[in-house]
């Protein structure tokens, strides 16, 4: 079975067992991954390390960088016995998280569309592994991408030497559904050849010279899919507030009737939102995105979506057991591509992107938080949401309008820290209702916020707040500086944003 997927046969003598493969990592080392969500990322290889180092107490301070987020056997396992030094570019795992929130692991969090090019000017060091799951090994030595694609191209390109991890539970099916394209770095970038989401420009594997590959693992670990919340009434709500936005934009001419291209960020009210247009009126629909989740699988069974372009599929259980029941029909109508092209500022901006992204908290003002629970402790990080943010034609922002069983109001005079400005955030849109900010003031933008998506438990409050800003202090964006973060102060002391009464 592994033998049939290394097509190049002179790398048969390089398969070896994991923890040998690991043996290569040495402290201090810089690696540079595969996977992009708990998707498509290597898995033996970093089990046998956490093992190794478990073991033997080795300090190791490894720099990890990844194409985001990855499952438990790589940033919980090696997060747990403490090998991991530094951390770019994104994560979700809680493991991860408690070592950036106490500072022992130092983490940049990064607009993805940077990676690559970062990796290939050698901000992060010289990547010394690159270890990346595959399905196959062409006949030319090509390394044919599992689940995700993320940054394993640049990642081969640039490491010393390269571990694979062919993983025979993946799906050879998958086989065909990359299309890897890269760029050179300026002044020989020449613009991307991509007018449509699901073109092809590039080739259906990432080129390595077989020289270069210094073990090959086999592994048959799935990835470690995350459960996605149930579509409650909050959600419903706001992807219905979204398609009504979306109708209105093509009834006044600013839209085609098969809309243009929808990204949509990660989580539950995402794919939630993604969901709701199964039973809209729309159709053949397109998406230009980074994750493909479960409610895109129902949109194209549903022939509303014609073809999703993203660097991961990112199902849950039932989602994955979906895609892999009926691989060839949806591999059809999706393209993985390279974060480097699936996130690329200037494609978002020529395709005229549709972006849809969750904040944690956004401001009367229209500046979006999406990453610092009450401006200190990371959660997970910006992401892609960035790139689509500021380049797209529309940009969306959802959140639900409480947080904290109502104790905290996601809505706030300020934000407590600033991923996405008011100057990129168009539209903000919660269970309440939905704030066009296009073409408004900050004074216009804020009473459009409040009284359209704020929770009415805090609306008189953000009201009150405004009105004695522009009062007492006017200027063009009102703030009584003092008093603009007493809301987060106070849910800190109190446990409420809500004053005593
Ligand atoms: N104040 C304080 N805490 C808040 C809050 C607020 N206004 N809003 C949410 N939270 C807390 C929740 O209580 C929860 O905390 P817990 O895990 O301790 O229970 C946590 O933040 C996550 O909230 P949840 O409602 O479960 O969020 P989600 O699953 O919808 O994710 C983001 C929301 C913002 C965290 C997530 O979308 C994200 O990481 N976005 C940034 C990356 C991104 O956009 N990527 C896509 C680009 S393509």
């Amino acid at each position: 079975m592994l033998n049939s997927r290394i097509r190049r046969k002179d790398l048969l003598n390089k398969v070896v067992e994991a923890d040998k493969a690991a043996e290569l990592i040495k402290p201090n080392m810089v690696i540079a991954t595969s996977g992009f969500t708990p998707a498509g990322y290597p898995k033996a290889v970093p089990l046998a390390l956490a093992k190794r180092v478990e073991e033997t107490g080795e300090e190791m301070k490894l720099t990890l960088i990844t194409g985001a987020s990855v499952g438990d056997e790589l940033d919980g396992a090696l997060s747990r016995v403490g090998a991991i030094a530094k951390r770019y570019p994104y994560q979700t795992n809680k493991d991860l998280r408690k070592g950036i929130n106490n500072g022992s692991i130092r983490y940049q969090d990064m607009h993805l569309s940077h990676v690559p090019q970062m990796l290939n000017y050698g901000f992060f060091g010289k990547v010394d592994v690159a270890i990346v799951e595959a399905i196959a090994i062409t006949e030319e030595g090509g390394i044919v991408p599992s689940t995700s694609v993320g940054i394993s191209p640049q990642a081969v390109k640039n490491a010393d030497m390269v571990i694979v991890e062919v993983n025979t539970n993946q799906p050879l099916a998958l086989e065909g559904v990359h299309d890897i394209y890269m760029t050179e770095n300026p002044p020989h970038r020449d613009p991307i050849p991509l007018k449509h989401p699901g073109d092809r420009i590039g080739k259906p594997y990432i080129e390595c010279d077989p020289a270069k590959i210094a073990a090959i693992v086999h592994s048959d670990i799935s990835d470690k899919v995350r459960p996605l919340g149930a579509i409650d009434d909050n959600s419903k709500k706001i992807s219905q507030h979204i398609i009504s936005f979306l109708e209105n934009e093509v009834e006044c001419g600013r839209l085609p009737e098969n809309l243009l291209p929808l990204q949509s960020g990660v989580g539950s009210v995402a794919n939630a939102v993604l969901g709701g247009l199964v039973d809209s009126k729309f159709e053949n629909l397109t998406c230009y995105t980074e994750v493909i989740q479960d409610s895109m699988f129902d949109l194209i069974d549903a022939g509303k979506v014609t073809v999703a372009s993203g660097t991961s599929f990112t199902p849950s259980e039932a989602g994955l057991e979906k895609l892999l029941g009926n691989i060839e029909h949806y591999s059809k109508h999706c393209v993985l591509r390279p974060m480097e092209i699936s996130n690329n500022p200037s494609i978002a901006r020529q395709l005229g992107v549709i972006a849809m992204n969750t904040a944690i908290e956004v401001d009367i003002y229209g500046h979006v938080n999406s990453t610092n629970v009450m401006g200190s402790k990371m959660m997970n990080g910006l992401g892609g949401s960035g790139d689509f943010t500021r380049n797209a034609y529309i940009s969306i922002y959802t959140t639900v309008s409480t947080a904290k069983g109502g104790l905290v109001s996601s809505i706030v005079p300020m934000v407590s820290h600033v991923d996405h400005t008011e100057h990129d955030v168009q539209v903000v849109v919660t269970e309440q209702g939905i704030a066009d900010l296009r073409g408004l003031n900050p004074r216009e933008r804020a009473r459009a916020i409040i009284e359209n998506c704020a929770h009415p438990d805090y609306k008189e409050m953000l009201t009150e707040y405004l009105t004695r800003a522009e009062a007492e202090v006017g200027g063009h964006q009102p703030h009584i500086i003092g008093e603009a973060l007493s809301w987060h102060e106070r849910f800190m002391k109190t446990g409420s944003m809500k004053v005593a009464k």
